[in-house]
């Protein structure tokens, strides 16, 4: 599926699916509230260990909360740059590399003002591994981001959320035994939506044994047309 192919909205699946890659820059239009519960409601039907469903969404709306995640943001930025000795970035380059880092640059200097921030919090289960903690969230954020993209909103997924988490529990009150897992911003996207870009199946996955890869359908690429049909 081309860019250009690719519709706003969709109920279909795979479109969705296939077409749900990040978003970081946003229209200034607000997110509706009922877009925004269509999005935390999806969120609420997704599996979790024992079906505990130990989720909490945090819609933040406050000032007080955007300006916390804002400086947050802002401070991602400055060590993502240090740590990948990122040059200052031209704004009209155009190779796929550059324009991701120019928009997660925009993205991380606009941080709280995205239309709209969601916090996912878990709670810790007893004798559950990390793994097994995140596995009753993420799930639950990638429910949140299909509906998001199937009524055409885009979304980013953030941890913004740790470099002010101190901040940010005392201001939401969220308990002690509560962990925070993941910030998404949401918004009209200002660009469209375009198709994810990932590995191969035959690198990715096997039959039985480590070394023993995928070579049936699909191995090579997956194209899913814009009808639906996957292949
Ligand atoms: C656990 C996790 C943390 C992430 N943190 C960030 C983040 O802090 N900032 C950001 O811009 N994207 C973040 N992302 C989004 C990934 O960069 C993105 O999903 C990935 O590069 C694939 O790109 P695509 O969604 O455009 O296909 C995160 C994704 C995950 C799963």
């Amino acid at each position: 599926m081309t860019r250009d192919a690719v519709p706003a909205t969709s109920d279909d699946l795979w479109t969705v699916m296939s077409t749900a890659s990040a978003v970081r820059r946003y229209r200034d239009d607000p997110v509706d509230d009922r877009a925004l519960q269509r999005c935390l409601t999806a969120a609420s039907w997704a599996p979790s260990g024992g079906n505990q469903q130990p989720w909490r969404f945090v819609v933040l709306r406050s000032e007080e909360a955007r300006a916390l995640i804002s400086a947050a943001a802002a401070r991602a930025w400055d060590s993502m740059r240090e740590f990948y000795r990122l040059p200052d970035l031209d704004d009209g380059a155009t190779d796929p590399k550059s324009r991701v880092l120019s928009a997660m640059a925009e993205h991380m200097r606009a941080g709280g003002s995205a239309p709209a921030l969601v916090l996912f919090c878990v709670q810790p289960q007893p004798g559950a591994s990390d793994l097994h903690q995140g596995g009753s969230v993420f799930p639950a954020m990638q429910n949140f981001l299909l509906a998001a993209r199937s009524q055409g909103l885009g979304a980013a997924i953030t941890l913004w959320h740790s470099l002010c988490e101190d901040d940010l529990r005392e201001l939401i009150g969220i308990p002690h035994d509560w962990q925070l897992a993941a910030l998404l911003t949401v918004g009209r996207p200002r660009g469209g939506h375009k198709p994810v870009r990932r590995r191969p199946l035959a690198e990715v996955a096997v039959v039985d044994r480590w070394d023993r890869p995928w070579t049936g359908a699909g191995a090579d690429t997956v194209r899913v047309d814009i009808a639906g049909a996957s292949s």
